[in-house]
């Protein structure tokens, strides 16, 4: 049986290196499992009033994505040590109905990539509550956070052998602890 999981960057920008990283776990993946990156640049700012006439095209679109994964895994960057606004907004759409969401009990993971040395973790610790708000399971495993991005990432390889190497096997336990967590 084939398992989906969700890639979510934080970040819009073509030259994104969280997609980046994302796009590198793609060639990571343990057998049987496949990564798809959700696109998201066209949703709209929240606005409740957009939901009274059913939600807007892009919001049906994203919601229904994550209804059809089997798991998602977040990239996040760090902004103003925080996760990004437009993630923060993507969260939000996603978790209306509240408690009956598209969200609610899809396991998740997550990682972050920065050109500092703390390397998003910051953003990591505000995505956590973030998630738990939408009742979203994530991984307790280690924590992915790729520092000093620049030095590790060429285009969409993963050239840092320790990195790629911890990359695997974290996929490897995510996809692994999916399994064990109650159908959504
Ligand atoms: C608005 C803004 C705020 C940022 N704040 C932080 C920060 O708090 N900590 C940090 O390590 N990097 C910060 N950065 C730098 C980002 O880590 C860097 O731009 C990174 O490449 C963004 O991820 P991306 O490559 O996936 O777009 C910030 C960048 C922007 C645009």
């Amino acid at each position: 049986m084939s398992f989906t999981m969700l890639g979510i960057s934080g970040s819009l920008r073509a030259a994104s290196t969280n997609t980046a990283l994302l796009r590198a776990c793609q060639g990571l993946m343990p057998e049987g499992a496949e990564l798809v990156l959700l696109e998201y640049g066209d949703l709209p700012l929240y606005n409740g009033d957009l939901e009274t006439e059913g939600p807007p095209p892009a919001v049906a679109r994203v919601r229904q994505a994550i209804r059809d994964a089997d798991a998602l895994l977040f990239a996040t960057p760090e902004y103003n040590h925080s996760i990004s606004g437009v993630l923060k907004n993507l969260i939000d759409w996603a978790s209306r109905p509240a408690f009956q969401s598209s969200l609610v009990g899809t396991p998740s993971g997550m990682l972050s990539a920065a050109p500092g040395a703390v390397g998003g973790a910051r953003a990591q610790q505000h995505l956590k509550p973030i998630l738990l708000s939408g009742m979203v399971p994530i991984f307790p495993g280690p924590e992915v956070v790729v520092n000093h991005v620049g030095d590790k990432l060429e285009g969409d390889v993963v050239t840092h052998e320790a990195t790629a190497a911890f990359l695997t096997k974290y996929l490897a336990d995510f996809a692994a602890w999916t399994k064990v967590q109650p159908t959504p």
